[in-house]
């Protein structure tokens, strides 16, 4: 109080001086406050536009502006021994799968991690051959390293024939046989997380195939999936025999006719119920055992497990678009005539809820999408995709 009570006349005579001194002094004067007060204003009404157009541009789903123009994601850990520790094996390791899903299975008791961490999305690729949309998908992944990981699993009989391109290479899991409909279909799904679950900064993880696309660009999938505060397991009960028909009571008392659920296999998870999965040791076995030949546990492991222990987080649909309006045990397959504008715009603007509001924005992968529709889908997708 005294200090400012001191300091109160000083200025007020310095000011009384001021205005006491020449004409022309105070004209001076006067004229470099109106331009410090200008340029005042100016740098205020810059920031706060800028701050509103870039809120804006978040509520649209856009996403940051900034993640085009970031560095690569920093590293993991500055501490050598928990970079050590942090760091995923390779790609192609030698574990085999017990090895593997136990190593998978660790879980950090303390959530808040101590260093720097890029949440990333997992890509997991479970194919027959090669990913022959691979050039899309490069034009896709283009610009944002450091954000996501990819993953493939292949029949082993497959060998490369083409190299891969830049975003595939190197990324191919010790894989093994796979047959439609077959129980070791669920067996590369889990293998598949369990490796991507080895790399800590993996977040979220999304399972495709060769025939899938991407509907919107990286920025706009990251943030959806990474805002989302639900997993993307689809599941409903059947009541017809493609449905419950496929239950055994053999699986009692694990599994009752009432918990059977069916869906389809193209699943999207965040790290929690990915860990999860991979370590059911009470749902997969009975699986394992009962679920044969025209059970197609492809399309009811999932759908069952989760809602059985983890429905309360599921949306119970999946994020991938896929025709089933041509009847049939297998959804149609797009040929490149039908790949226009107008298809893609439609599957872009399907209405959906999202962390339970309604979204414009429903499925963020197509499939199946034959290898012909290739270059329709590359010079489309910058006009249609923005990527
Ligand atoms: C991504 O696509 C959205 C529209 O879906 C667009 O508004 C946005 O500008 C695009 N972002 C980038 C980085 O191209
Ligand atoms: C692919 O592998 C098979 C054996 O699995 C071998 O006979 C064949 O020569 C290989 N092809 C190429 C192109 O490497
Ligand atoms: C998630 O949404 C919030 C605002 O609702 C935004 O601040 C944040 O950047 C978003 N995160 C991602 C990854 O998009
Ligand atoms: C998903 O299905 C389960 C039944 O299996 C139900 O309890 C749950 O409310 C459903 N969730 C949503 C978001 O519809
Ligand atoms: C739904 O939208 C409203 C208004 O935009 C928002 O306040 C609310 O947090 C959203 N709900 C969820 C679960 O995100």
């Amino acid at each position: 109080m005294k200090n400012s009570n001191n300091q109160y006349p000083v200025n007020s005579v310095s000011v009384s001086k001021l205005f006491n001194a020449q004409p022309h002094f105070v004209h001076c004067l006067t004229y470099t406050l109106v331009l410090a007060f200008g340029v005042t204003l100016g740098s205020i009404i810059t920031f706060y536009l800028q701050n509103c157009s870039f809120s804006l541009q978040l509520t649209q789903l856009s996403l940051f502006p900034m993640l085009q123009t970031q560095p690569l994601a920093p590293p993991i850990a500055k501490n050598e021994i928990l970079k050590d520790f942090l760091k995923p094996p390779n790609v192609m390791h030698d574990m085999d799968d017990e090895e593997l899903l136990w190593r998978a299975s660790m879980i950090p008791k303390i959530h808040k991690y101590p260093f720097e961490r890029v949440p990333k999305v997992a890509f997991m690729f479970l194919t027959r051959g090669p990913v022959f949309l691979a050039p899309l998908w490069e034009q896709f992944f283009n610009g944002n390293e450091g954000y996501y990981s990819v993953y493939v699993h292949s029949n082993p009989s497959h060998n490369e024939s083409h190299p891969e391109s830049p975003v595939f290479h190197g990324r191919r899991i010790p894989s093994k046989d796979v047959q439609w409909g077959n129980v070791n279909m669920i067996e590369a799904e889990r293998r598949l997380l369990a490796n991507a679950l080895l790399d800590i900064s993996n977040q979220r993880f999304v399972l495709l195939s060769e025939s899938c696309i991407p509907l919107f660009n990286f920025s706009t999938i990251y943030s959806y999936l990474m805002n989302s505060t639900q997993n993307y397991v689809m599941a409903y009960d059947d009541p017809s025999n493609v449905g419950r028909g496929r239950y055994s009571s053999m699986m009692l008392p694990q599994i009752t006719i009432m918990q059977w659920r069916k869906g389809s296999q193209w699943f999207e998870m965040d790290r929690k119920l990915a860990l999860e999965v991979i370590s059911d040791r009470k749902y997969f076995p009975v699986f394992h055992e009962y679920c044969k030949g025209s059970c197609y546990a492809d399309e009811h492991y999932l759908p069952t497990f989760v809602s059985i222990k983890f429905w309360e987080g599921n949306s119970n649909r999946s994020l991938t678009w896929v025709d089933w309006s041509k009847g049939g045990p297998h959804p149609a397959k797009i040929l490149r005539s039908e790949v226009t504008v107008e298809f893609l715009e439609k599957l872009r603007s399907m209405k959906c809820l999202y962390n339970e509001n309604r979204s414009h924005v429903c499925f963020l992968f197509a499939r199946k999408f034959s290898p012909s529709t290739l270059s329709r889908l590359m010079k489309i997708a910058p006009k249609v995709m923005h990527f």
